[in-house]
């Protein structure tokens, strides 16, 4: 019948048993716990995956994730919203800009650390307001994501070059005071991002769920990751960042994120609550 081949196979909506399943089966077979993540969402998420790969049923995905090596490199990638662009709310980093950076500036070596940095389009914005204050070559930035695939593509700096046009808006209206082209390189129908900005960030794999403090840091960025944690991993991610910065270090977060429902938030004080910036205070 003409109207059954062209029909979409719908996968098997999810149900709380099939999630628990899925989750334990990444757990113990993949070392990645995916348990405190929002429900909701996650579980879009993995219907997604359902519908990109093209399985029916949750025995199809399980048998995928247990007998396939190629299946889970590309199971991470979607499950991850990976999501990000260069200077992402322009208002955010003209404060960041005009409240952070100058008090940055009295430290005579600046450790920084983006959680959660995907392609790394956010970590290279924020090398060019640190360029641009003079403070570049005093600093260091541990840029960290769950994804590797994000990582590998983060560290080669290559950008697409249809995306550049919205992101010289976003920087204009960050407050950027160069000509943004003079930070990359086009080549065809991508550009790099020039090397001085690439050259004091390190790239590695961290995992907010499972992993620890790993230095002490002045700022610490962690902007749309813990919108998808449930309220206790966001409590975990909290409680990582207080020790993982020092005294009078800077927090930031995305617009939708909120630090007011973690027990931690009376030992930050807000530098701006509109841009989602907070000071440790103790
Ligand atoms: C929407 S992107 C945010 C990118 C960037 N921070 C921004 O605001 O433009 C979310 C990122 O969080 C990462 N992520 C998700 N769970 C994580 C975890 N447990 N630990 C570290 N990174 C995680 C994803 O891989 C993804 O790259």
């Amino acid at each position: 019948m003409a109207f059954a081949i062209n029909m979409k196979i719908e996968p098997q909506p999810l149900n709380d048993e099939a999630l628990q399943e899925i989750v334990t089966l990444i757990q113990t077979q993949h070392g990645y716990d995916f348990s405190n993540y929002a429900k909701a969402s996650f579980t879009r998420r993995v219907e997604r995956v359902m519908e990109l790969a093209e399985l029916k049923s949750v025995y199809d995905l399980k048998f995928q994730l247990t007998n396939n090596k190629q299946f889970f490199p590309f199971f991470l990638q979607n499950i991850t919203v990976n999501v990000t662009e260069m200077f992402r709310d322009p208002a955010f980093y003209k404060e960041l800009s005009e409240k952070v950076i100058p008090v940055l500036a009295t430290y005579p070596y600046i450790k920084i650390w983006h959680a959660g940095c995907s392609t790394g389009e956010e970590v290279y914005s924020l090398s060019i307001l640190l360029k641009e204050a003079g403070l570049l070559d005093r600093c260091k930035i541990y840029a960290t994501d769950l994804n590797p695939l994000n990582l590998e593509k983060a560290k080669t700096g290559i950008l697409s070059t249809k995306q550049m046009r919205d992101y010289t808006q976003n920087y204009l209206q960050a407050g950027g005071k160069s000509e943004f082209s003079n930070y990359y390189t086009a080549r065809y129908d991508s550009v790099i991002i020039a090397k001085e900005l690439r050259k004091n960030v390190v790239f590695s794999q961290h995992n907010l769920v499972t992993d620890g403090v790993f230095n002490e840091f002045q700022l610490i960025c962690c902007r749309n990751v813990m919108i998808y944690f449930n309220r206790h991993l966001q409590n975990r991610a909290y409680d990582l960042f207080y020790n993982s910065l020092s005294h009078l270090g800077f927090l930031t977060i995305g617009a939708k994120e909120s630090l007011l429902f973690s027990p931690i938030k009376q030992k930050f004080d807000a530098v701006s609550a509109a841009s989602k910036i907070y000071r440790r205070i103790d």
